[in-house]
């Protein structure tokens, strides 16, 4: 896009000398014709389906499927993390034995399930509600996400997210990247980047969602991030779950993320987002997010022109699901929608959860080839 049109050079040092006719002429033929190849051509030729991915942030045409999950798979390549909760929620992270005997985590060969506890009352010095946080053991650089889902947690005190972060850290060098959040009673998806100093956005871009902030720096405004608030309705929530969910497809590259959702039954779904090949198990699946997927509703410029750079600011991240209550997020907005006591709010209402569960038809990982 930097490159200035060599055309165009030619007329203007042309114009500083006098001309013989001819040669004016000559010119002025020249001019015409790339008139004619960049207004008439050129979008022709971007019609076809062969032509790559014409964006100025974008390098890889395609990828290959890496990883698959569906079912009793995610028992094996995610570990169940039982930490004290880094954004101070009112959870028991429980362990994969634990949240299988419990039935917190479960699965058929084509659905995972992963769930808050919904039957029992929490004891005011206990670590919180049982729940589930689940990290992938493979790391993932630059890659095309789809993830099947249809069901996400909803309710009152409720803060789920899946997002992606690196192994390597200490948080927030090598950063963190919010494909899916939202607390208590939100209906629409917020995703964000959290960084290292000196990565900021431009207000400007081709997505769809509102940007709801703009520097990425975690140190600044109590760790906000650069989010963007999606468009779509019915991107998060119960309005999410009452469709019976839909699609995310997250883009990374050195160029950008981009975030895309669709609705379950939304006309406009990409068929390699929806129908995958079903040949997997030879490694011949292939992805091509192009214009065909429409305007995503989040971008996050990265190239090395802009104001982010990917590569001081990003190395390979895993994935991570995981289900909180109150904490930094929820439960500080919590008596916007929802009362005036989050956490005596879970202790004492165990039934309240019975929506808080992830169900999962199927996550793909894909990476350039
Ligand atoms: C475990 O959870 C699944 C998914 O919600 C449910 O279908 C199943 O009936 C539960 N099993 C038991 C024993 O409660």
């Amino acid at each position: 896009m930097a490159s200035p049109n060599p055309n165009q050079a030619t007329l203007l040092s042309a114009a500083d000398t006098p001309l013989p006719s001819i040669k004016m002429l000559a010119l002025a033929t020249l001019a015409f014709s790339s008139f004619f190849v960049s207004l008439i051509v050129r979008p022709l030729l971007h019609a076809s389906p062969y032509v790559p991915f014409h964006d100025p942030y974008y390098h890889a045409a395609h990828f290959t499927i890496k990883d698959s999950y569906m079912g009793h798979n995610f028992f094996d390549g995610w570990k169940w993390e039982t930490l004290n909760d880094p954004t101070h929620g009112r959870v028991n992270y429980v362990d994969q034995y634990t949240a299988k005997q419990s039935n917190l985590s479960y699965a058929t060969d084509s659905k995972f399930v992963m769930r808050a506890d919904a039957f029992d009352k929490v004891d005011p010095n206990a670590r919180g509600r049982d729940s589930v946080r689940i990290t992938s053991y493979n790391a993932y650089d630059e890659s095309v996400i789809v993830l099947d889902l249809q069901h996400m947690p909803e309710g009152c005190s409720t803060w789920p997210a899946f997002w992606s972060l690196s192994q390597k850290g200490p948080w927030p060098n090598g950063g963190e990247i919010d494909f899916i959040e939202g607390v208590n009673l939100a209906s629409r998806n917020l995703a964000s980047l959290h960084t290292t100093p000196q990565c900021t956005m431009p207000d400007g871009r081709q997505q769809s969602g509102q940007p709801t902030s703009t520097n990425c720096d975690s140190n600044l405004n109590y760790n906000q991030g650069c989010g963007v608030s999606f468009a779509k309705p019915a991107s998060y929530g119960s309005p999410f779950n009452a469709l019976g969910g839909g699609y995310y497809a997250i883009v990374r590259t050195s160029d950008a993320v981009r975030i895309w959702f669709w609705s379950r039954n939304e006309a406009t779904i990409p068929a390699d987002v929806s129908n995958p090949s079903q040949d997997l198990l030879s490694g011949q699946d292939h992805i091509y997010p192009d214009d065909s997927w429409g305007t995503p509703e989040a971008v996050f410029p990265l190239g090395e022109d802009g104001m982010c750079d990917y590569e001081k600011h990003f190395d390979p991240h895993a994935l991570v699901f995981d289900l909180t209550f109150c904490g930094d997020w929820a439960g500080t907005v919590y008596s916007n929608d929802c009362g005036d006591n989050c956490e005596a709010f879970v202790n004492n209402n165990p039934s309240a959860f019975e929506n808080a569960y992830w169900e999962i038809n199927s996550l793909r990982i894909y990476t350039p080839s």
